[in-house]
């Protein structure tokens, strides 16, 4: 889950990874650092804490050098301890690493270099890494050698980068199940976790695929496989625009999005029909589906199998990805899983469709980040495109999937009138988005109540769900989704007098039952908070949305919680953009 970027060029390293790092720190944010090699060897600095705090205390432009390698941490193996923060060097500042991912032999490696007599200043796997990146490479004086013999003797997941004191010109980077991407420059080229930390310099990039090494030297690449055989490499250049990554006026990167989502939504709808077409014959062939994905990502497909289930009259399986081996005795090579991811690099979700791939099912994705792991690994993708997402909490890209599941629906069912209406709900976003105040109020009366609620039947059952999730996760506020129906089931009890109760409540099939619940919870003192586009004198707080179709509600009712969760955690004084103990790609199972 953590950040890397590496820099080798005519330019100044430490300005540029710093600004990638900055952009990357939605990755991890407990420890950071950066190491660049000057002509007096390998020159460190690093700390635990963000990365705008550690650049304040140790200034990390005092560091000189043209090529350098950088991390921003989110703790997997050791505290958050200055010692731990990465890069971590080998004895003698021989050897600089970046690490990204989990070293399952480190503790056998470790004892083994130990007993010939290396240093270790760390807890973490990571540091493994510089040390047998130094051992190899005195034993022969060849990088490429050393990094070839380093990949094979480590197990684990891994993305990493390293300099080397006595190799000025170079840095190395290796990959196995955790993402690295080569960004070619005109004054440099990058190498890094995620192609936003350099996307300021260059849009043109190389995909790194798992068990690949790569050399960078001056200008030069060169690409191996684990075996050292050369590889070419193809270059793709991606759409994401540089300003894209900025707040601009907004003071959270996490509520920017959250009102890009009318643009992001009109993107997102506009899909290549025949990748559509592709897609759908897909669904219509499978004699099983199984949907498999993760958080908020989820949510969306809890929405998906309701509409194949409701309007396309397909049966399909949904379980979140961790879960997902439970079902691998049912998978077999007529079975479609549909994969949903908004960074593809989940690795829940990437273990999953790996074990699917192994029972010869297909794998088809819906998914936000080109060129991902998720994406080279899926048979056939249908991007949403909602551009970068920084925030921790999937705001834009939670609409986008519904939007591209919406599409996939209504070609299915070939029902151009709902597409119709489809297209015309940006317009209904944006009236939610000018309600802002009235929820900026709601959240104020309930910013300290320790528990709340969200209720919905249906297809808003997932988005009480998805609407407990943002305000959990945002303003660490204790808050639990139920379908309507299951109150009487045990969660009644918990309902006392004040206790917030968020009810998704449109005019829709599901709304008398839920006036029902409502009356239900009122009995028991419940303070009823209404989002509807009906007014109702049970409500205590009301947020209205507008009238649309019953299908569409899930992608405008969202909206208002998506604010609360916001306006609540800004209220608490939380950081919304970066919530503690969470990173934004979850790279570790
Ligand atoms: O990138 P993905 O969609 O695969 O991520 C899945 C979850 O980790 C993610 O949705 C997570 O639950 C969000 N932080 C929720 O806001």
């Amino acid at each position: 889950m953590c950040g890397i970027i590496g820099y080798i060029g005519e330019e100044n390293a430490a300005p540029i990874l710093l600004n990638g790092l900055k952009k990357m720190e939605y990755r991890g944010y407990d420890s950071a650092g950066i190491a660049t090699l000057s002509d007096d060897g390998i020159l460190l600095l690093k700390d635990k804490g963000k990365i705008s705090e550690i650049d304040q205390k140790v200034n990390f432009l005092d560091l000189k050098g043209k090529i350098g390698i950088a991390h921003t941490r989110w703790a997997t193996h050791g505290g958050v301890t200055y010692e731990n923060a990465h890069p971590h060097v080998s004895c003698g500042l021989e050897v600089a690493t970046i690490h990204n991912g989990i070293i399952e032999n480190h503790h056998q490696l470790r004892k083994k270099l130990m007993d010939e007599c290396h240093n270790f200043n760390s807890d973490t796997d990571s540091e493994i890494i510089a040390h047998l990146l130094e051992r190899y490479y005195k034993e022969s004086g060849k990088v490429k050698k050393a990094l070839l013999q380093t990949v094979q003797t480590l197990k684990g997941t891994f993305a990493f980068q390293a300099i080397f004191k006595h190799e000025p010109n170079i840095i190395v980077g290796a990959r196995k199940d955790a993402p690295l991407v080569i960004g070619l420059g005109k004054n440099g080229n990058f190498l890094a976790s995620d192609i936003i930390s350099f996307i300021d310099h260059t849009d043109k990039v190389m995909f790194l695929d798992n068990h690949e090494i790569v050399v960078m030297r001056g200008k030069r690449m060169n690409v191996y496989t684990f075996n050292g055989e050369r590889i070419v490499k193809e270059i793709t250049q991606v759409a994401w625009e540089a300003k894209e990554t900025s707040k601009e006026a907004f003071a959270h990167y996490t509520v920017k999005e959250i009102h890009e989502q009318p643009k992001t939504l009109r993107t997102a709808m506009h899909q290549n029909s025949k990748k559509v077409l592709d897609f759908i014959c897909a669904i219509k062939e499978a004699e099983q589906i199984y949907i498999t994905a993760c958080g908020t990502s989820y949510h969306a497909g809890l929405i998906f199998r309701n509409l194949l289930a409701r309007i396309a009259k397909v049966r399909s399986h949904i379980s979140v990805s961790s879960e997902f081996s439970q079902n691998v005795e049912l998978i077999d090579e007529d079975t479609l899983v549909i994969a949903l991811s908004q960074s593809g690099e989940t690795a829940d979700v990437l273990e999953s469709v790996s074990l699917a791939k192994e029972q010869g099912a297909k794998v088809f994705s819906i998914l936000n980040a080109e060129g991902s792991s998720l994406s080279r690994e899926s048979q056939m993708n249908l991007f949403f495109n909602c551009g970068p997402e920084i925030g921790v909490a999937a705001t834009k890209s939670f609409t986008g999937q519904l939007a591209v599941i919406y599409v996939l629906i209504f070609s299915l069912v070939d029902d151009s009138k709902m597409s119709n209406k489809l297209f015309d709900i940006p317009r209904n976003v944006e009236k939610v988005l000018e309600t802002e105040k009235n929820i900026i109020k709601i959240a104020e009366k309930y910013k300290d109540d320790s528990d709340l609620y969200f209720i919905g039947r249906s297809i808003h059952f997932p988005i009480a769900l998805e609407g407990a999730l943002k305000l959990k996760e945002l303003s660490y506020n204790h808050a639990e989704g139920m379908a309507g129906g299951e109150l009487k089931h045990g969660t009644l009890a918990l309902i006392e007098e004040g206790k917030p109760v968020i009810v998704l409540n449109p005019k829709d099939h599901t709304y008398d039952e839920m006036l029902n619940n409502i009356s239900e919870m009122k009995a028991r003192g419940a303070k009823i908070i209404g989002v509807s586009n009906r007014p109702n004198g049970m409500y205590d707080d009301f947020i209205q949305i507008p009238k649309v179709d019953e299908l569409l509600y899930p992608i405008v009712e969202v909206i208002p919680l998506q604010l609360l969760a916001y306006h609540t955690a800004v209220l608490r004084q939380r950081n919304p953009d970066y919530p503690r103990n969470l990173a934004k790609s979850v790279t570790v199972t």
